[in-house]
């Protein structure tokens, strides 16, 4: 009986001890999280979101194993109803979230937590495959149709995919041995595309490993890309970096990549489809780049360029390592035009290449490419850059009657590596003008002294496209 009554109290005193224990931890939790102190995430964004989930919410398992497919694409259907009520944001904790592809909403913020993963499936039967592109008239890998994207998105208004550096993992090497093996057949799928669509963000995550190309914004408007770092072996296949094509007002900044193609690839279709298509990129502004890049371009502008390119005004540029830096490729049959593209203030080293203008880049959709249809190419302009461990200065080659026209080199001071070309500078079908540039161009860049090449001056719309601090509250469970 007393040893029954001590029994009881020492119970019953022990339930107390552990409900004020259970209710002051809910307290400080509680107040932790009112706080601000951690979990309170702070992020900047074109626009902010009136409501917000988070991926466990929808049965979301970040084990690096069960597949998250479902859970992304009910937690963005779920989400989508935010549309027209303040948009919403999907959270990705910490974790390794396997999935296959799926398909964005408008009025919505993808945000991947610092140590989130999503890792892409590795089993190719699960990517759906979709039409090509109109602008290319058939997948760029093979013929025919092409596998979605990763993250995929079209005729959308107002979309943002952000984080603290989150990662998407393309888990490439599959689809590289595939593609080499001739496995496939179809186009690889990219990590993000974005398809007529307008008011896109893609800030502070990385991208490794993609499949194919990286980040591809097609027939869209109002793009920013912000802090983004994306990481390929040098040796994969076409893991180009960020490719706008036929996009009009794009921002490209503070980006670093490192990757088995080029940097970034300015595109507007190809041959006679991107001509009967006829949608350009136009005013965008690419600052602040750092590229290793060996096989390839830092920018490249085309090849497929047959919607036309203009206006691109590139700054403050880093290339290490690298096979060029603002590299032009065109070929007849892709007619349209390349122009009006500034860039200054380049520093490079260990490059085969500074300035490399291809006319005769070849590749074609197929044989019913128009062969009068040439491309024009002009007022062309690089100033204020300097380059160290230089195999070849310039090679500047346009096309035999439509010679590459108003291009212009100041203020260039090249550094050449232990055993350079013999011919620095090899110019054909082009002209224009040179100043203030060691070692001396050709005699067809005609030195102008005193000449300073241009770049404007004024800002462009998406220029002033500001970001708004925004913030996301993260229950504590
Ligand atoms: C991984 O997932 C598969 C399929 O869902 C399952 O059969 C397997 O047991 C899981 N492996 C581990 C280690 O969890
Ligand atoms: C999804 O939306 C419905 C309303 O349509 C809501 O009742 C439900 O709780 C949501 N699902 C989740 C997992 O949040
Ligand atoms: C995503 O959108 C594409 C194109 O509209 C469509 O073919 C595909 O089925 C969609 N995927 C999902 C999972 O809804
Ligand atoms: C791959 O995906 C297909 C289609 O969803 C499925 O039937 C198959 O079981 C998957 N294979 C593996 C190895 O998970
Ligand atoms: C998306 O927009 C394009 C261009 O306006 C249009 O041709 C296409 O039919 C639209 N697709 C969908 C799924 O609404
Ligand atoms: C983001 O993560 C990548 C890969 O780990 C790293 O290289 C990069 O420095 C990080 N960026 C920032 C801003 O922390
Ligand atoms: C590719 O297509 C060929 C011919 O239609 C077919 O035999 C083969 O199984 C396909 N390969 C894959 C990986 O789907
Ligand atoms: C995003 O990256 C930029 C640099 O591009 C940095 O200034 C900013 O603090 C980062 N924001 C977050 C929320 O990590
Ligand atoms: C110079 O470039 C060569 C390749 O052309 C490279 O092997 C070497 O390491 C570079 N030297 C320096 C100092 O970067
Ligand atoms: C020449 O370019 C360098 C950068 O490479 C820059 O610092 C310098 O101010 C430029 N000189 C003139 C006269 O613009
Ligand atoms: C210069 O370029 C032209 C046109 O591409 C080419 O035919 C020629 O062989 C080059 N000359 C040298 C010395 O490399």
């Amino acid at each position: 009986m007393k040893l029954v009554g001590t029994q009881a109290r020492s119970q019953a005193i022990l339930v107390i001890t552990i409900l004020i224990l259970a209710i002051a931890s809910n307290a400080s939790a509680r107040k932790y999280n009112l706080d601000n102190g951690g979990q309170t995430i702070e992020y900047s964004a074109t626009s902010c979101r009136g409501h917000s989930a988070s991926l466990t919410d929808f049965g979301g398992v970040g084990d690096g194993n069960t597949s998250n497919t479902k859970a992304f694409q009910t937690a963005i259907a779920n989400l989508s109803r935010y549309a027209e009520d303040g948009g919403a944001l999907l959270y990705v904790p910490p974790g390794k979230w396997l999935t296959g592809s799926f398909n964005l909403t408008s009025h919505f913020t993808l945000f991947l937590e610092k140590d989130a993963v999503l890792l892409a499936s590795e089993n190719v039967s699960e990517w759906a495959v979709i039409e090509p592109l109109p602008s290319y008239g058939r997948g760029r890998d093979n013929t025919g149709g092409r596998f979605i994207s990763l993250i995929f998105g079209t005729n959308l208004t107002d979309v943002i995919i952000t984080g603290a550096n989150g990662t998407l993992d393309g888990q490439g090497q599959i689809w590289w041995d595939k593609f080499k093996n001739e496995q496939l057949n179809y186009t690889r799928p990219y990590l993000i595309e974005i398809m007529y669509s307008k008011n896109i963000q893609i800030s502070n995550i990385t991208l490794v490993n993609s499949p194919s190309w990286n980040i591809h914004p097609v027939y869209c408007s109002n793009v920013i890309v912000q802090g983004v770092t994306i990481i390929a072996p040098v040796t994969s296949p076409n893991t180009d970096g960020i490719n706008p094509d036929s996009c009009l007002n794009t921002r490209i900044e503070d980006c670093y990549i490192v990757s088995g193609d080029d940097c970034i690839a300015v595109k507007s279709g190809w041959d006679q489809y991107g001509i009967a298509f006829g949608m350009p990129t136009k005013r965008l502004v690419i600052r602040r780049l750092t590229c290793i890049s060996p096989f390839s371009a830092m920018i490249a502008l085309g090849s497929e360029m047959s919607g036309g390119i203009q206006d691109v005004r590139a700054e403050d540029l880093h290339a290490i390592n690298t096979e060029s830096a603002v590299r032009i490729k065109t070929a007849v049959g892709r007619g349209a035009y390349v122009k009006d593209i500034y860039v200054k203030r380049v520093t490079m080293e260990t490059m085969k290449y500074v300035f490399w203008i291809s006319g005769a880049y070849g590749q074609h959709p197929d044989d019913k490419f128009d062969p009068k249809a040439i491309p024009v190419v002009k007022n062309i302009n690089y100033r204020d850059m300097t380059a160290k461990n230089v195999t070849m200065s310039a090679k500047l080659e346009g096309i035999s009657g439509d010679p590459f026209t108003g291009i212009c080199i100041s203020n260039v001071t090249i550094t050449l590596a232990e055993e350079p070309k013999k011919l620095q500078w090899n110019c054909t079908e082009i002209s224009g003008i040179s100043s203030s540039v060691t070692p001396q161009p050709c005699e067809l860049l005609k030195n102008q002294a005193e000449a300073v090449c241009n770049f404007p001056t004024g800002s462009l719309p998406i220029d002033n496209v500001e970001l708004k601090k925004c913030s996301y509250k993260r229950s504590y469970l």
